[in-house]
């Protein structure tokens, strides 16, 4: 069962192909991992899942109907994307900021609410920015930055959620506390997750399904313990390693081979 899925994609940028013939289910529940290097199409392929780039062949399904054929705020009361580069008006502050993650749920009728105001509060506090609610977002730092445009997509309150690069610019604890935040989204809220991540060790220790994706295509997709091999990581990678057990978790940890590094 898939709610969010595509068929057949072809992605383009006018005359650039980044990827065609593409299929992609996301299993429902499930919190999918993408890994793959840079350029390889992760986020051409998240935004057309979020209905933000329109394939040039084929078809993203949400819900069981073309996302082409929702309005736009009723994909995203179904969906929230965390864009991999995303610019903050001039000035905003940052409780102002997480509020227009609640803009989808608001119509002539139903304004402002109480509800709306407790999940500003709650994502604020869930990502640790509600410390600095009242400073301007072109003010902060690149982790602090990053830590709002999350709790702005949090505040959304949406069944799906796609992340590009959630943890990029976040130091090591943020970076777990982000990633546990998914993990208890998915696990206790029954939400389904999509991130992009470029820590190989943190997707199969995260992910339920991970996929691996190289020039446009999908290479390899499945449980990280069952995909995860030297064979496919120098593949994909280009980069010669071991695959040891993760001494806390049990999951393929990625060990690269340095050999040209100078021993000191
Ligand atoms: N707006 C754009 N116009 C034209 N080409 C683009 C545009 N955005 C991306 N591309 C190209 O499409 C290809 C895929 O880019 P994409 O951003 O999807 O890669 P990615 O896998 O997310 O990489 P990274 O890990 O660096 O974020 C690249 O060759 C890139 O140069
Ligand atoms: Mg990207």
């Amino acid at each position: 069962m898939s709610r969010l899925s595509g068929t057949e994609l072809t992605l383009a940028y006018e005359r650039r192909v980044v990827a065609e013939g593409l299929d992609v289910s996301i299993p429902d529940g499930s919190f999918t991992v993408i890994v793959g290097p840079n350029a390889c199409g992760k986020s051409t392929l998240l935004r057309a899942l979020a209905g933000l780039l329109s394939p040039a062949r084929g078809a993203v399904q949400l819900d069981g109907a073309a996302i082409s054929s929702y309005r736009t705020k009723e994909v995203a009361r179904r969906l929230g994307l965390l864009p991999q580069t995303a610019t903050a008006p001039d000035g905003i502050t940052v409780a102002d900021l997480v509020s227009r993650g609640r803009y989808p749920h608001q119509t002539l009728l139903r304004q402002w609410s109480a509800e709306d105001e407790r999940q500003v509060n709650a994502a604020m506090a869930a990502t640790h920015v509600d410390g600095f609610a009242d400073r301007a977002v072109d003010e902060l730092s690149g982790g602090q930055r990053q830590r709002v445009w999350i709790a702005m997509a949090l505040a959304q309150q949406t069944d799906l959620l796609l992340l590009d690069e959630p943890t990029t610019y976040l130091d090591i604890q943020h970076q777990i506390e982000v990633l546990d935040l998914c993990t208890d989204l998915n696990v206790n809220r029954g939400r389904t997750l999509v991130a992009v991540l470029h820590d190989l060790n943190q997707a199969c220790r995260y992910a339920t399904h991970l996929i691996a994706m190289k020039a446009g295509a999908i290479v390899a997709e499945g449980r990280p313990a069952d995909i995860i091999t030297a064979e496919l990581v120098r593949d994909v990678f280009g980069v010669p390693c071991q695959i040891i057990a993760d001494p806390q978790t049990g999951t393929p940890l990625v060990v690269p081979e340095t050999p040209r590094l100078h021993r000191r």
